[in-house]
């Protein structure tokens, strides 16, 4: 097992996988080396991340810059079309062969000694081929490649020859993303740039978060609903779902029609009109259009680090609501530093006014200098740094047992028409103790038999 080369790691996890079944994590997983470097392998070198988005690169030779854990990767498209991801280091002597975080581009050259790449990876040539390297054969010395998959247009790696296909490690959270992403038949596009800023916080802190951590919005968020940024109180926001859904991820929902039947008077999470009647709704069975119709707002993490949010704010009390969706990565840069990334989504096949908007809408809610990001990043900072010092972090534990058995109102809801375990209302928990679960098996390399296997018998192995 990976885990003993751990020995300090591993037995804080082994007293974490005791106490998570009580509701209790110690603080001191949220900013230790020993676990980083642990979830560098364990994590980051077995599970899909998100990288980004066909339409971040439309033509041949586009390419944007990305990373795995802390591996940079050149994600490009090449002359024939296709898309590649390829390690950004040369074969050489490892040195950085992109200079840009995106730009066009048909060949990368080494600064070093001047080696000469495609933009599908291969290696055609260097200075004084023949004088320094008669004998080389360049079809063993390209970039190397790693697996990528695309689904609804978005880009995902993975590093590692054994994690099953995409939609497979999706579980049930292809079912919520459908409903999401598949609404259009034109699909999706990315908003501007990626926007990304460095918080010295742990990756797991805003992973809980967007698993599911409803119960901040009633006081850290109350005073985005004072000023009437959003359409509804938070306290009303508190009817909906929380769901476990498949290999850690998990999904929320704000759900208007709650169980007393009310309905919803701003459906499709707010979308205007003209802008909802053209959804595709055939894609979906009635199960999933129940949901988008009635759902408020939606938002979860694709495990480990990659999370997605669709809700709508209003700029004025005189203007309707306001819909975006918002994609981000939780990028480590270390135990207690991540860089946020954060993209901007909206349905290609719509007003371009109404992307701007969109656009406007998010920015001022979710991105570095966004009302509700401030407020979230603020309290992940601090307790990353109590989660580093000496007295904490072998002393404090935290409680997760909202929604436990008789600790509050959150109940499993058998007659929840979707995937998964869902319950009501989302006054608990129990998405955060799903997350870390499935976190503590990976880590500790208890996976059960049969759990994420290579479903279709492919050769996913690393190749260049
Ligand atoms: Fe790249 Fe030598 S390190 S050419
Ligand atoms: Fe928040």
């Amino acid at each position: 097992m990976k885990s003993n080369r751990y020995p300090r790691a591993t037995a804080i996890l082994e007293e974490m996988r005791d106490s998570i079944e009580e509701g209790i994590i110690p603080i001191g997983i949220f900013n230790d080396q020993e676990i980083y470097q642990m979830e560098m392998e364990q994590i980051f070198g077995t599970k899909w991340i998100f990288l980004g988005h066909e339409s971040e690169i439309p033509e041949p030779g586009d390419y944007v810059l990305r990373y795995i854990g802390e591996d940079p990767f050149i994600v490009v498209r090449d002359e024939s079309g296709g898309i590649n991801v390829l390690l950004d280091a040369c074969c050489h002597r490892g040195v950085r062969v992109c200079k840009a975080e995106q730009g066009n581009a048909s060949h990368f050259r080494c600064p070093y000694h001047g080696w000469i790449y495609k933009n599908n990876g291969s290696l055609i040539g260097m200075p004084a081929q023949r004088k320094a390297y008669n004998g080389l054969n360049k079809d063993e010395w390209g970039l190397v490649k790693v697996r990528w998959e695309v689904f609804h247009g978005f880009i995902f790696g993975c590093l590692s020859p054994d994690t099953p296909p995409l939609e497979t490690y999706l579980a049930d959270q292809k079912y919520y993303l459908d409903m999401l992403f598949g609404l259009h038949e034109g699909g999706t596009e990315v908003l501007g740039e990626p926007q990304r800023w460095v918080v010295n916080a742990n990756w797991k802190l805003a992973a809980e978060n967007f698993s599911g951590d409803d119960y901040h919005l009633i006081f850290l968020h109350h005073s985005a609903s004072d000023i009437g940024a959003t359409p509804y109180s938070m306290f009303e926001n508190m009817k909906g779902y929380h769901i476990h859904a498949g290999n850690g991820h998990c999904v929320s929902i704000s759900l208007e029609r709650g169980r007393d039947g009310s309905e919803n008077e701003l459906p499709y999470w707010n979308f205007p009109k003209e802008i909802y009647e053209a959804f595709d709704l055939d894609s979906l069975d009635e199960k999933q259009k129940e949901i988008v119709r009635d759902s408020k707002e939606m938002l979860g993490n694709i495990y480990p680090n990659s999370s997605f949010l669709v809700m709508s704010v209003t700029f004025d009390q005189h203007s309707d609501p306001v819909p975006f969706f918002s994609i981000r990565q939780w990028r480590p840069l270390g135990p207690d530093k991540i860089e946020i990334w954060n993209w901007m989504f909206m349905y290609k096949d719509t007003p371009e006014s109404f992307k701007q908007d969109s656009y406007r809408a998010g920015m001022t809610n979710f991105s570095m200098s966004g009302i509700f990001e401030m407020d979230d990043t603020l309290t992940w900072e601090t307790a990353t740094w109590t989660a580093g010092n000496h007295f904490s972090k072998k002393n404090l534990k935290l409680n997760y047992q909202m929604g436990m058995n008789g600790m509050g109102s959150a109940e499993i809801d058998p007659d929840w028409p979707g995937p998964g375990t869902a319950y009501y209302p989302r006054y608990g928990e129990g998405n955060q103790r799903y997350l870390y679960t499935s976190y503590l098996k990976d880590m500790l390399g208890e996976k059960e038999e049969g759990e994420e296997e290579n479903t279709n018998g492919k050769d996913y192995s690393i190749h260049r």
